[in-house]
């Protein structure tokens, strides 16, 4: 759908395909007292009443339940695993001389494995692909990776030239991008968010993608990207077909698909971790793929761990005004109701359990609702109970720098909506907490 937005008075116009609609400006809430008063649908209550008073009823009745609900009323519905889906390790070096040896790095670490992955999505040249860049300690063993989705390519995430340039759409708003293609100029340009050698010299690999491969981030009507090429181009798209976020999810586990062949990489221990929009993916992603073993959301907000029901700084009608293909069809219809929506986010992390997840908030993001991305967390707990696991260890909010390591983990840092070394080095911690003895 072509956009145009005009600013008139404090009024936003946006002349969609068919009709004008007048929006009032968005004023974020950012005042607590203002947050309404609000019920959260219990996560332990099937749909028609019944209470779920054991495991076996939450994994056979009420978690398929409300995994339906989020792909019927928030991120739509995407297809299983591609019947022509192939591998080709286009890279392999064992000796990439990332880290220099210093005094205090351990030995070994300055020489690591760099490998890459073109993932065919439909087992053609010509088709939609995805590009995994993976960087692994080499300890003669497989190791546990963090799997994540980037923003702006892979070889922004460090200056190795040997890292294969991006050329698929990207924003030309990020430095070195010009005419929506990564130059040269790009080459490291997001490096402040892959600390490298502090998570390889800790035994964890570090695998990547560019989100842009999986689907463009701009709204085109769902042609590009793994949309078109999975779709029905003759029938009308359902108000439950995958939106953006969906698919970025699926392209995650595309990635987990590979990684399961991979006799570098220990499978059973793979963390799906996300920033912001690919934090809401990260966590859809982990609540339906259960072979990511953590899941990690980095200052996710709206649409990620922060709850709807809240409205506090991005709201559901926010997101969908500005963001129209993120979600399903169907989410819009929660715009300014979202006490009618049959879930809120809490239940999206229950969908996790038993399995560790770790939300993450910054103090300067209040566009992302912290203390809403805190309770959703905390909101899981009783479910996470059930299971047998030790839940979330506090009930009120933590303060800046005191991080939670129970199954459900948290931590609120100072500073603005990024993804930062401090939270990388608790990803890591907790990793080695609950991952670590498997
Ligand atoms: C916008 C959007 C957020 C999103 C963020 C990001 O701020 O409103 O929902 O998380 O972009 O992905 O950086």
């Amino acid at each position: 759908m072509r956009r145009i937005v005009a600013w008139l008075g404090g009024v936003v116009l946006v002349v969609g395909q068919a009709a004008w609609a007048a929006q009032p400006e968005f004023k974020p809430n950012y005042d607590e007292s203002k947050v309404p008063a609000y019920e959260l649908p219990d996560p332990l209550v099937t749909r028609d009443g019944r209470p779920v008073a054991d495991a076996r009823t939450w994994r056979e009745v009420r978690r398929p339940e409300i995994l339906e609900l989020f792909r019927t009323h928030v991120y739509g519905r995407a297809p299983g695993r591609p019947a022509k889906l192939t591998f080709d390790v286009f890279d392999l070096d064992r000796a990439v001389e990332l880290f220099p040896a210093t005094a205090t790095r351990p030995a070994g670490i300055a020489h690591v494995t760099r490998k890459q992955v073109t993932i065919r999505l439909t087992g053609q040249a010509d088709g939609p692909s995805i590009d995994l860049l993976m960087y692994l300690p080499n300890l003669g063993r497989p190791v546990p990776v963090f799997l994540l989705l980037n923003f702006a390519g892979n070889h922004a995430v460090c200056t190795d030239p040997g890292i294969r340039l991006s050329r698929s759409w990207m924003r030309s708003s990020y430095p070195g991008v010009v005419d929506n293609r990564a130059t040269e100029a790009s080459r490291g340009s997001a490096a402040s968010r892959f600390p490298l050698d502090q998570i390889l010299a800790r035994g964890y690999g570090v695998v990547t993608a560019y989100y842009g491969d999986i689907d463009p981030d701009f709204d085109d009507g769902f042609k590009n990207g793994v949309h078109g090429a999975f779709d029905r181009p003759d029938a009308p798209r359902p108000p439950d077909a995958w939106g953006s976020i969906a698919a970025w999810a699926w392209g995650l586990s595309r990635a987990m698909d590979y990684l399961e062949t991979d006799p570098d990489v220990d499978s059973r221990r793979v963390a799906v971790l996300g920033h912001s929009r690919l934090g809401k993916t990260a966590l859809w992603a982990g609540a339906q793929d259960e072979r990511f073993a953590m899941v990690i959301s980095n200052n996710s907000g709206c649409g990620g761990a922060a709850l709807s029901r809240r409205c506090f700084g991005e709201t559901v009608t926010r997101i969908n005004q500005h963001f129209p293909h993120w979600f399903c069809e169907n989410f819009k219809r929660y715009n300014d109701r979202e006490s009618e929506l049959p879930v809120d986010q809490h239940m999206l992390i229950a969908l996790i359990a038993p399995r560790p997840v770790y939300v993450a908030s910054a103090e300067e993001d209040r566009w992302a609702d912290p203390k809403g991305e805190f309770l959703s967390a905390r909101h899981a707990d009783p479910v996470y109970r059930l299971l047998g696991t030790d839940g979330m260890a506090v009930s009120d909010m933590p303060e800046l720098g005191q991080p939670v390591m129970s199954t459900i983990g948290y931590h609120i840092r100072p500073g603005k909506h990024d993804l930062a070394l401090y939270d990388w080095q608790r990803y890591v911690d907790f990793a080695d907490k609950h991952l670590g003895k498997r």
